[in-house]
């Protein structure tokens, strides 16, 4: 009688990855989360692929000193990401790569994109450097490269590059409908953008939490600009907005249970006032409901467990 299903294949885990040796560094406000250098993120990667998980996302955190106005650290082609991308597909050929295209680790001020003398962030030169960026990450071998940034025209832009450089396999999933939300802080925290950006906002990009029918919008263009999947983020505040984007487009359609929703759950869950288990497979099969074909979520290694041992 069971409608719907959940299971390890179902997920993308996000992590966080930074340099060094033999570094797991907790992450105060994402429990069981950590940045992890390279050598980790293979213990991490290997356990993710025995669990039947399909996809790793890479979030890089960058020395201050690599920061700069332009976010030029993210095409250089010895940069974090791009070691981290070789290592793992060398070790772990069959384990998806996923890889997040913005600058926001990278520039001194924590906006996704460059910005003008007054702040504002300039979508085509931004575009420009994003480019360059997704090129970067297929040329290390990304099977997918995810533009979380929210341009207008980067997908086109971007699959035009791929096809030019003959990256035909190289997937893009577009954050198409990211919303400028009040639950990205702790991962702002792992990352350490959130000191660059200080009190700044990202709401000259990231859409109004009010709308959508933007969403609809937002997913027409980057679908006609060439994305193969769409993200919906976040997660469980928005799962109307998946709802409506599954049943308007039918294409493979993602959402993202970002850092905050995590949070909350382990909060409530630290102060015994909900079930973690209970409560992480129950967050995670309404994203199924509502029609998502997968799931970003912290929640990945320990929601496999539970599954798998289920
Ligand atoms: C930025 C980016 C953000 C997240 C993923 N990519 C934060 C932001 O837009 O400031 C948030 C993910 C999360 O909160 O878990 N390119």
């Amino acid at each position: 009688m069971r409608e719907h299903t959940l299971t390890a294949h179902d997920f993308i885990y996000p992590v966080f990855i930074t340099e060094g040796d033999g570094i797991k560094t907790p992450i105060a406000s994402m429990p069981h989360q950590s940045r992890l250098s390279l050598d980790e993120l293979l213990t991490v990667a290997q356990e993710a692929a025995a669990l039947g998980i399909p996809a790793l996302a890479l979030f890089p955190v960058i020395d201050v000193d690599k920061k700069s106005l332009n976010g030029k650290e993210a095409y250089n082609p010895d940069g974090l990401v791009l070691r981290a991308i070789r290592l793992l597909k060398s070790h772990f050929p069959q384990l998806g790569i996923m890889t997040d295209v913005a600058l926001d680790p990278y520039t001194s001020h924590g906006q996704d994109g460059v910005i003008d003398e007054t702040g504002y962030v300039l979508n085509d030169e931004t575009t420009e450097i994003l480019v360059q960026q997704a090129l970067c990450h297929a040329d290390a071998g990304a099977d997918i490269v995810a533009p979380s940034d929210m341009m207008d025209g980067r997908i086109g832009a971007i699959r035009t590059a791929l096809e030019t450089e003959s990256f035909i396999h190289t997937r893009i999933m577009s954050y198409a409908a990211k919303y400028a939300s009040h639950f990205y802080g702790p991962f702002r925290d792992a990352v350490g953008s959130s000191g660059n950006l200080g009190k700044a906002d990202k709401k000259t990009y990231q859409m109004d939490y009010a709308n959508v029918n933007e969403a609809l919008h937002e997913v027409a263009l980057d679908l006609s600009e060439g994305a193969d999947m769409v993200m919906v983020k976040p997660g469980m505040p928005y799962l109307d907005v998946v709802r409506a984007v599954k049943d308007e487009f039918k294409v493979p359609t993602f959402a993202y249970q970002v850092s905050g929703e995590y949070a909350m759950i382990h909060a409530a869950a630290q102060n015994s006032w909900l079930d973690l288990e209970a409560c992480m497979l129950e967050s995670l099969m309404s994203f199924k409901r509502a029609g998502a074909d997968g799931i970003l979520t912290y929640f990945a290694l320990d929601a496999a467990r539970a599954l798998n041992k289920g």
